[in-house]
């Protein structure tokens, strides 16, 4: 991958921090799009939570949730925790393993992460693990990004949305909600429950 892609991917130091106030700005959209499926007394995961924007604007909108989150890069657990402080308990992880236990979450959201994963048919199934029984995931991201990650990548990875639906579906997690936003129609905000009862 070249360094500009694998910034986005784990963005690191000051060019890293830098590209994530311009995930912000390009993300405020799907960030928009994700609040709408969350409600108030939910206990919330976010899996790459970058520099922590989108959690802060969730505690700003909706009461007495409850903030957790991962991310595989030391920096923007930095930049987060400095933003969030002790409205979220965020740690430094990779999604191939939460570390959380079964039926924890309402919701697990991401944006503009999916097609990083390594492995994701196992982020997937780590995802229905911590969801509750009538718990949602709610996904969102760029497929302008998507499409240059999967050509930077030449190991295997998910880069569209039809692959992710296909795949969550055989981790136990269906689609239910589908929307295009912006005028060119480049974001995707998608939502998927349990399928089969645990
Ligand atoms: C393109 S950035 C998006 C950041 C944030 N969601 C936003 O909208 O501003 C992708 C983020 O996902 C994180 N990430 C990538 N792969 C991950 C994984 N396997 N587990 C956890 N976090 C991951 C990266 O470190 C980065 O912060």
């Amino acid at each position: 991958m070249n360094y500009f892609i694998s910034q986005f991917g784990n963005p690191t130091g000051t060019f890293g921090k830098f590209l994530s106030r311009i995930m912000n700005l390009s993300n405020k959209k799907m960030y928009k799009a994700n609040m709408a499926k969350l409600r108030d007394n939910m206990y919330i995961f976010e899996i790459g939570y970058g520099n922590g924007r989108q959690l802060e604007l969730i505690k700003k909108n909706r009461t007495s949730v409850q903030l957790h989150g991962i991310d595989i890069s030391g920096d923007m657990h930095d930049a987060a925790s400095k933003r969030l402080g002790e409205d979220a308990v965020l740690s430094i992880a990779d999604a191939v393993k939460i570390p959380y236990e079964d039926s924890f979450f309402d919701a697990v959201i991401t944006t503009d992460t999916f097609y990083f994963w390594e492995r994701p048919e196992q982020v997937l199934s780590e995802i229905k693990r911590v969801l509750k029984n009538k718990g949602i995931f709610v996904n969102s991201y760029n497929t302008m990004y998507a499409s240059s990650v999967g050509k930077a990548r030449k190991d295997k990875g998910l880069f569209k949305a039809e692959e992710l639906i296909k795949e969550a579906e055989k981790a136990g997690l269906k689609c239910i909600y589908q929307k295009k936003l912006g005028i060119f129609e480049k974001q995707i905000v998608f939502s998927f429950d349990i399928q089969t009862p645990k």
